[in-house]
């Protein structure tokens, strides 16, 4: 049985707009429960480390950067980018040995002004995709804009709400909804492709692990991601892409639709019970107009019982009394 939190480890994830990092600034973000510290190392690329120190647990964030390295604010301890330790001040000079205790460090793409990490569950691992950056975001051809919110729902429910085209009319009424038909029978056209889906021709797709572009016309778009903060917190990405009125002084404009949009979503979102998709016995029931849900909690089921049979390795763990 699969049971929330749900996470789904090794993939990129929109984490939000770079903060900033001058000057040897830190940063710490959460993402699926791990507290997450940010800096720039001396050739100024973000690195992305667990933000907890293995000595004792102290936040390395709160601490100092020097050149590549975090050193933490507790008893000196330093990382690398790699988030290997290189000095444990307390032990007078630095051996060969301190590099295998090491804080989890993980992959970083920076673009357009915005942050992906790849949320790995082992150091070992490497994405084997690059950051899935909205092109968009890339071409000039298009003017886009970007409304974030923080939702205290699992993100199961916000990506099931995103898919979901029976909700338009009923939660959408006094917007995009206005004068659409309540009632079917509805026949939902989906089209499974690897690591997601394709609705009604491809006007909607999803992609693992939270990746939602809706095709309104061939001058207009909109991405919806969901970063899962803990398990009961999401934060929300939505992104408006344009072809048309692109001088930003309309940016407003397109932000202020977006956002009444998504607050009424957000309204019934906050309501579900629980948080969570229900996938117990007896739980939701689902019917056939919930063709993408159904094909989403597939999804989901099948890639956390993937990484439940992977996890079987454990990780490794360092006795600090034989690092000498
Ligand atoms: S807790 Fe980080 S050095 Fe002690
Ligand atoms: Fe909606």
């Amino acid at each position: 049985m699969v049971e929330p939190p749900y996470y789904l480890w090794n993939q990129w994830y929109l984490v939000g707009r770079i903060p900033d990092l001058r000057r040897g600034k830190t940063a710490s973000i959460t993402v699926m429960d791990v507290r997450i510290a940010l800096y720039r190392d001396s050739a100024g690329r973000v690195v992305a480390l667990e933000d907890r120190c293995p000595h004792v647990g102290a936040q390395l964030s709160l601490g100092k950067v020097h050149g590549d390295c975090l050193s933490c604010p507790f008893h000196g301890w330093t990382f690398d980018q790699a988030g290997a330790c290189v000095d444990i001040p307390s032990m007078g000079a630095p051996t060969p040995a301190l590099r295998n205790l090491t804080v989890r460090s993980f992959p970083v793409h920076e673009a357009a002004g915005l942050l992906w990490l790849f949320m790995r569950s082992d150091a070992s691992i490497e994405p084997d995709e690059p950051a899935p950056v909205p092109p968009e975001l890339l071409d000039p051809a298009w003017a886009w804009t970007l409304v974030e919110d923080t939702w205290d729902v699992n993100f199961t429910r916000f990506a099931e709400n995103m898919m979901d085209q029976v909700h338009v009319p009923f939660v959408h009424a006094r917007t995009i909804g206005r004068g659409a038909s309540t009632r079917g029978p509805l026949e939902l056209e989906i089209r499974e492709v690897p690591g997601g889906f394709d609705l009604q021709g491809g006007m909607l797709t999803f992609r693992m692990p939270n990746i939602h572009r809706l095709y309104i016309f061939d001058q207009m778009g909109i991405g919806m991601h969901g970063l899962p903060v803990s398990v009961n917190r999401t934060r929300i990405f939505i992104f408006g892409f344009r072809k048309f009125l692109k001088p930003r002084i309309f940016d407003f404009m397109f932000r202020i639709a977006n956002r009444r949009i998504l607050e009424e979503d957000r309204a019934v979102l906050l309501s579900q019970r629980p948080t969570h998709i229900d996938l117990t016995p007896g739980g939701d029931h689902l019917v056939r107009a919930d063709v993408a849900a159904r094909a989403y909690r597939r999804l989901l089921v099948d890639h956390i019982e993937r990484q439940q049979a992977r996890a079987a390795g454990g990780s490794l763990t360092v006795d600090p009394e034989k690092v000498s």
